[in-house]
């Protein structure tokens, strides 16, 4: 393919000199594994401070088979994004943000974790050393995965006697097949993401296994994903598997509250934000799966899935379309603000990015 025997030159921000891209179909990313060049590994016992990590090449990491992680799940991941800018500067959006919530669910799951500067400063270096996977303006993101795990074995259930964190990048693009076009979901009324006093509020491995059997039941149905009710009401609308939601009605956006059982999404943070600075009326509490089929529009966030439009919902058999199964105004609106905003088109009146 000519396309990937043709090298991208994009401007260095370090000199006048330009990088070489990574050898790669950038047109046709999609939100799968491009192995990047480095990864970055920092290591520390049970009753220590994480002090130094280093670079190493991207690749398999040996681990116990009694490792803590495999056999009793303490571990947690994040995820967060670097955009490329037309002069060639790279941006990350909220990184702080993401190595608090990675402290509070390390407090959770009982692991030692990294300080917000010690977090932040490994992305940094992460992304700088693998710079020529992130995409050119406009062909996508580079998706920063720092992992914290109980790296140590055990074999009665106790917390691991070692962590390590990890950070790995991939270049991504949409993350749902359908592209920016709106997706499908069912609203799950047999299996329950997460329930009060549990672990839905962290981002925690395990969230992500339990949903897998309802997602590939859904999938299979033709639909994109699963939305999730709360556990003992069964009425209240909770996340999908991988986003949060909102609803639209009229000029009034809202938002499950955070209650322990939904996962705090940096989006989600900053959709609230932009929309509230853009003259809507946002609300956090509880919303009904009635309120969900009656909306005008509706529409998930996410780190991956950004803000995507929700085109249909299936609720007990019955399907329901928002907006003829276009993409919604307000949709389309905080879409264009967030991503103008993480790409650094639009001035950072917020002070949400990071240059590199
Ligand atoms: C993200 O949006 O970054 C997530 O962590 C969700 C993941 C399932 C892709």
């Amino acid at each position: 393919n000519d396309c990937n025997l043709t090298p991208v030159r994009v401007a260095s921000p370090a000199s006048n000199a330009t990088v070489e891209l990574a050898d790669i179909d950038w047109d046709n990313l999609g939100f799968g594994l491009n192995p990047a060049d480095y990864m970055f590994i920092m290591k520390c016992s049970q009753d220590e401070n994480f002090s130094k990590g280093k670079l190493q090449r991207f690749g398999n990491i040996e681990l116990s088979p009694s490792a803590g992680v495999l056999n009793y799940g303490q571990g947690l991941f994040e995820g967060l994004k670097a955009y490329r800018k037309h002069d060639g500067k790279i941006l990350l959006f909220r990184p702080e943000e993401n190595a608090l919530r990675l402290r509070t669910g390390a407090e959770r799951m009982c692991m030692p974790s990294p300080t917000v500067e010690q977090f932040v400063e490994a992305v940094k270096v992460t992304v700088l050393a693998n710079r020529r996977w992130v995409p050119p303006p406009g062909k996508g993101s580079l998706y920063i995965r720092p992992l914290l795990m109980g790296s140590g074995a055990v074999l009665g259930l106790a917390p691991a006697p070692e962590y390590t964190f990890v950070i790995y990048v991939s270049p991504v693009g949409n993350y749902f097949k359908e592209g920016l076009a709106p997706i499908n979901l069912v609203v799950e009324t047999e299996t329950h993401r997460a329930t009060p006093g549990g672990t839905g509020g962290v981002k925690t491995i395990g969230n992500y296994a339990a949903v897998l059997k309802a997602q590939s039941i859904a999938k299979a149905k033709g639909y994109s994903d699963v939305l999730y009710l709360d556990s003992i009401h069964k009425r209240y609308l909770e996340e999908v598997s991988s986003c949060n939601v909102f609803v639209v009605k009229g000029n009034v956006i809202s938002t499950p509250a955070i209650k322990g059982t939904i996962l705090p999404g940096i989006t989600r943070k900053s959709i609230i934000d932009v929309a509230s600075s853009q003259g809507f009326q946002v609300e956090e509490r509880l919303v009904t799966v009635d309120e969900l089929l009656a909306a005008d529009e509706v529409f998930c966030t996410g780190t991956a899935v950004v803000v995507s439009p929700v085109g249909s919902i299936t609720y007990l058999g019955k399907r329901v379309s928002y907006g003829s199964d276009g993409v919604g105004h307000v949709s389309q609106q905080l879409y264009s603000a967030l991503t103008s905003l993480q790409m650094g088109l639009t001035e950072d009146k917020m002070g949400w990015t990071v240059e590199l």
